[in-house]
């Protein structure tokens, strides 16, 4: 029986050594995930004790590049977007071409279009000088998003860090997997929903369009004012021409007024889905509704499919691999 006590503590004992060390190693900013899309494996805290100043360094950045240039708030919500459709949020957008890799900046939907990564390597760098190889570029782009949104007046969220960078990028992935600006609703749900998000969230995430410039090429038609009948296809056209650096829910009204700028904007209205055209009134109607949906939507893209744990890198340059 004696014998049976003592092996029984000793279990209890290496049990409580084994959790104590495991916990002690995830503030540390190590994170012992599983893997894959789970998202319990991202935790807001994670930089709380090797990096506590991760967000005041993004924030102060950003605000500097704001001030300079107001389009950057649009160019970072966007590239957090396209880093986490193209082989999930890993920072694969980020990487330069290289002898062994297509990078994903030449790709259909990011070439001469995806802009804002001088600003991301200016985050970079600060912060590998206050806390070296420690908070990763996927990381640095999912807060550039957030503050980019909360820098131009729309919602804040509590966002869970922890995404670790990838050593590969996915041209095709970008060009199969970001969509086109297509009236195609249901090519638009397809393309959601093979990244685990909804008609909701693909109509509260269009809302990102409240902000930020598109090219004539791609609206010609719904611009006249702006575009030329021919050539300039260049020529930047604000997606919403009533306040075009400032979130709110401006976008959803100029849909139901059917001036939506891009085709695939106006058909979340007229494509024949019921559920998404009544979440465009909805929001058009009611701004901390849509708010609340966009904080929601933009967490659950922040967690298509991260690394963790011993998975890929903390990449000290975030143009290439280490
Ligand atoms: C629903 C499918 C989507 C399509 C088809 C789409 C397509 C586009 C296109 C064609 C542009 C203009 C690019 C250019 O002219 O160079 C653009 C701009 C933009 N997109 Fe989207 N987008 C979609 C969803 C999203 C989402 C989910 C977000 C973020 C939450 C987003 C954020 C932006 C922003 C902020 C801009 C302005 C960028 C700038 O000013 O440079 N988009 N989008």
């Amino acid at each position: 029986m004696a014998v049976f006590r003592g092996i029984f503590l000793g279990l209890v004992v290496v049990t409580l050594v084994f959790s104590a060390t495991l916990s002690a190693a995830h503030l540390d900013g190590f994170n012992f995930g599983s893997g894959g899309s789970q998202t319990h494996d991202l935790f807001p805290q994670f930089y709380q004790s090797s990096c506590p100043q991760v967000n005041d360094i993004v924030i102060s950045v950003l605000q500097r590049a704001i001030e300079k240039n107001p389009r950057v708030a649009a160019f970072l919500i966007r590239l957090h977007f396209h880093d986490c459709f193209a082989q999930g949020c890993d920072a694969s957008v980020l990487l330069d071409n290289s002898t062994t890799r297509i990078s994903e900046k030449g790709a259909k939907p990011n070439v001469n279009s995806l802009r804002g990564f001088e600003v991301i390597d200016e985050m970079k760098a600060k912060l590998e000088e206050a806390c070296p190889l420690t908070v990763s570029c996927a990381d640095i782009v999912a807060l550039a998003a957030r503050g980019s949104t909360v820098l131009s007046g729309g919602p804040d969220w509590v966002l869970p860090l922890g995404r670790r960078d990838s050593k590969t990028a996915s041209f095709e992935s970008s060009n199969r997997d970001i969509p086109a600006p297509l009236p195609d609703l249901s090519a638009l749900i397809t393309t959601f929903e093979r990244q685990g998000l909804d008609e909701t969230d693909l109509v509260a995430l269009s809302g990102g369009h409240t902000i930020g410039f598109a090219k004539c090429s791609f609206v010609r038609q719904t611009r006249k004012s702006v575009c030329p009948r021919r050539g300039g296809d260049n020529t930047a056209a604000p997606l919403d021409f009533v306040s075009p650096t400032r979130f709110d829910n401006s976008y959803f009204k100029l849909i139901l007024g059917g001036h939506g700028l891009l085709p695939s904007d106006q058909v979340l209205l007229t494509g024949n889905r019921r559920q998404a055209a009544e979440l465009v009134k909805t929001y058009a109607a009611n701004e901390s509704l849509f708010f609340q949906q966009f904080a929601k939507s933009m967490v659950k893209m922040g967690n298509i499919s991260p690394l963790t744990g011993f998975e890929g890198q903390v990449r000290k340059n975030c143009r290439r691999v280490n």
